[in-house]
């Protein structure tokens, strides 16, 4: 059974005080920081790079899930690797199978994983479907990439739901991370339909309490794969 992993998304907290999003998902027990990286042409908005990454890696050890939402993550993988980065995330949409193992081998390398991302509209492609077995991660996004804040898409939710068989079918332990409008109402959505690493932006630092948020995420998150466990996932 893949573990609840939760995965605050800095991006949704105050962009001058990213020590701050960071304690906070410290002090919430969250099990690692989800760093979105968007280069202002793969989706409509520019994040951060590299430099920001090593500046947070500084001041912690949790995890980094660096998500690269870029049009040429193999330009850039060495130096989020080198900034810290634990898990690496890039988008299918921009890679073939090529590219893909040239990621691989260098993720590999340096002992960090590589993790597969999907659009909401994006099946996951047959490329991938052979190389389940190289991810540390597949992400099925639930909203279009570029900003934080958006409500969930649950039409994403068959795919979500098969990708998790496909996963189980072949014995892949690869993570099942969900990413996009996740908040404490709609953990059961995701979870029932075997999703476990789940990202969340302003579901937790739009919260009043975000730290408290976290634990309650993963209370829901734990109840909803009970409850998952006695019905089977969902589709
Ligand atoms: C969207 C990012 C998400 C986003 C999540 O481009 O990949 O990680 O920040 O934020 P919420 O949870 O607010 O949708
Ligand atoms: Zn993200």
């Amino acid at each position: 059974m893949r573990p609840i992993r939760i995965a605050p998304s800095i991006l949704a907290w105050d962009l001058g005080d990213l020590r701050g999003a960071v304690e906070i998902a410290e002090q919430g027990g969250a099990d690692q920081v989800h760093l979105d990286v968007i280069d202002g042409h793969f989706a409509p908005n520019i994040t951060f790079g590299p430099g920001t990454v090593k500046a947070l890696r500084r001041i912690s050890d949790l995890t980094f899930d660096t998500h690269l939402m870029i049009d040429d993550p193999s330009a850039y993988a060495q130096k989020f690797l080198d900034a810290g980065s634990d898990i690496l995330t890039v988008h299918s949409e921009v890679l073939d199978a090529k590219r893909f193992d040239e990621l691989h081998s260098l993720v590999r390398s340096k002992g960090k994983a590589l993790g597969l991302a999907l659009k909401p509209a994006t099946p996951l492609p047959a490329w991938a479907a052979e190389r389940l077995d190289r991810l540390g991660c597949i992400m099925v996004m639930t909203v279009n990439p570029g900003f934080s804040g958006q409500t969930m898409d649950l039409s994403v939710m068959p795919k979500l739901a098969g990708i998790s068989r496909l996963l189980d079918e072949k014995g892949v332990s690869a993570d099942v991370e969900v990413d996009g409008g996740v908040e404490p109402e709609n953990v059961h959505e995701v979870v029932s339909r075997g999703g476990n690493v789940l990202v969340a932006g302003a579901g937790v630092y739009a919260a009043k309490d975000p730290v408290a948020t976290i634990r309650r995420l993963r209370d829901k998150a734990v109840h909803a794969r009970e409850a998952a466990g006695q019905g089977g996932l969902a589709s």
